[in-house]
């Protein structure tokens, strides 16, 4: 690759945008809330917070640095630091080839809320059985699905990254403002207390070595960590700029909005379903069936839910664009590919796998890899088991192959990095032995081994 005609982002908010706009996404509007019903509210949200301060921060900073140093793409980036890390990016390219097909699926479920909403539906869709009708059916998500997946390929194709610069300017401070406004109807309702305590209150009878894994997972697959992501946005980032002052904003952002959609989802369920605690352990599917009713409670519902769907539909292409390019990028660097013709690869793959995701809801839902469903599956080989081991591998290279002062000179080309000390303990010893302690007791539990 050329390196002298690498751009550069223009402004220091450019690169923000970019990197929030990769990073803001399903992760945290989909999946972040239904995981934190799922493992005890206010202890997830306590564990998710710590995690994001230490490790979150020290490998994202780890990452930007990174890139901005080798100026390359995950897949060269790591080989040119120290050659014997050179699979740790082929290993890291593969988090995007899994995710990127189900990504697109639920793409496409949040599109066709969209038109659910758009087209006046919202009464029927605030019904229980709707959702789980519609996913379980053959062809209507495959439409939808496909629509999504051609959207993100189009972005692809035609590079219209400039324009979804231009747009993220306008449309992430939309989707906070309208976030914060639905939580604090929702925290208003009455009965809503209840589940406000749930989210808020950590409770320690909730906390296992799963809960710490899940939040891990959470944390890397929300700020697009341990996948070559963020080096690849650190290459673009240029040499003025601070790299422990984007990180950091980066994070505020994405954690506001995680833990906002969280406040207005989990105690919308209590709400909804009379306190009942089961309605929490729905996973994948708690936002589709809860945030209808939402809506379809409030005068205006109807064009709230448009303007919500549509802003989590934004948020999730975006997302979606970042996962496609860190595939396609990947096959041109490695394989020496025409752009065209990887991106056309990555489609063809993505629709299969998608459909195959699909079908695990439907006429294949008596499937079952380890007591998961296709796309649980796949979400938990990826997050729950790839992004740790990434994220782990990633801090013993730095820690011991490539050496953190490598790290902390780029960091500090312009400016005084703050927590040196810190992050060398941190990269050195407390992240990888951590890491690993929490990923071979959850693996082990998984596939019934320890009981924890
Ligand atoms: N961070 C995004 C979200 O929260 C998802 C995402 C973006 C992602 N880029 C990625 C996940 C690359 C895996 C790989 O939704």
């Amino acid at each position: 690759m050329d390196n002298s005609s690498r751009s550069t982002f223009t402004g220091k908010l450019g690169f923000i945008l970019a990197a929030a706009g990769s990073a803001v996404g399903l992760g945290n509007l989909w999946r972040f809330p239904y995981l934190a019903a799922q493992y005890g509210g206010g202890a997830f949200l306590l564990v998710y917070i710590i995690l994001a301060i230490t490790f979150g921060f020290v490998l994202m900073v780890t990452e930007i640095a990174i890139g901005r140093k080798t100026q390359l793409s995950p897949m060269q980036a790591f080989g040119a630091l120290n050659k014997k890390w050179g699979w740790l990016g082929k290993l890291a390219t593969l988090v995007p080839i899994l995710i990127f097909p189900y990504y697109c699926l639920i793409g496409g479920w949040v599109t066709k809320y969209t038109g659910v909403m758009i087209s006046g539906q919202l009464e029927a869709s605030a019904d229980d059985s709707f959702f789980g009708a519609y996913i379980s059916s053959t062809f209507d998500p495959l439409i939808w699905f496909g629509i999504f997946i051609l959207a993100t390929t189009l972005v692809i194709i035609f590079g219209v990254n400039k324009g979804i610069e231009k747009l993220s300017r306008f449309l992430m401070p939309a989707l906070l403002v309208i976030t914060v406004g639905l939580s604090i109807y929702v925290v208003t309702r009455p009965g809503a207390g209840a589940g406000v305590k749930y989210y808020l209150l950590p409770s320690l009878e909730n906390l296992s070595a799963k809960t710490f894994l899940a939040a891990l997972g959470q944390l890397f697959y929300s700020m697009s960590l341990a996948m070559g992501i963020m080096i690849t946005y650190g290459s673009y980032l240029s040499k003025q700029q601070s790299i422990e002052k984007s990180a950091r904003q980066i994070e505020i952002f994405d954690t506001a909005i995680a833990l906002l959609a969280g406040l207005m989802i989990v105690p919308a369920v209590f709400v909804f379903s009379g306190g009942d605690k089961e309605a929490l352990g729905t996973g994948p599917s708690l936002m589709f069936v809860t945030l209808p009713k939402v809506f379809n409670s409030m005068p205006g519902g109807r064009w709230l839910g448009v303007a919500f769907f549509v802003l989590v539909l934004f948020a999730a292409i975006t997302s979606s664009v970042s996962i496609m390019e860190a595939i396609v990028s990947g096959l041109i660097d490695s394989f020496a590919m025409k752009r065209n013709t990887a991106t056309f690869i990555v489609l063809i793959y993505g629709i299969i796998i998608g459909v195959v995701c699909s079908f695990g809801f439907g006429i294949w839902s008596g499937v079952s890899i380890f007591g998961f469903d296709i796309l649980d599956f796949l979400d938990f080989i990826s997050n729950s088991i790839l992004l740790p081991l990434v994220g782990m591998l990633t801090c013993i290279m730095v820690g011991f192959a490539v050496k953190p002062e490598v790290i902390i000179n780029e960091i500090e080309l312009n400016e005084k990095f703050t927590i040196k000390k810190f992050y060398i303990i941190m990269v050195k010893w407390v992240a990888p032995i951590f890491i690993f302690f929490i990923l071979l007791s959850s693996v082990l539990s998984t596939f019934g081994i320890i009981n924890i």
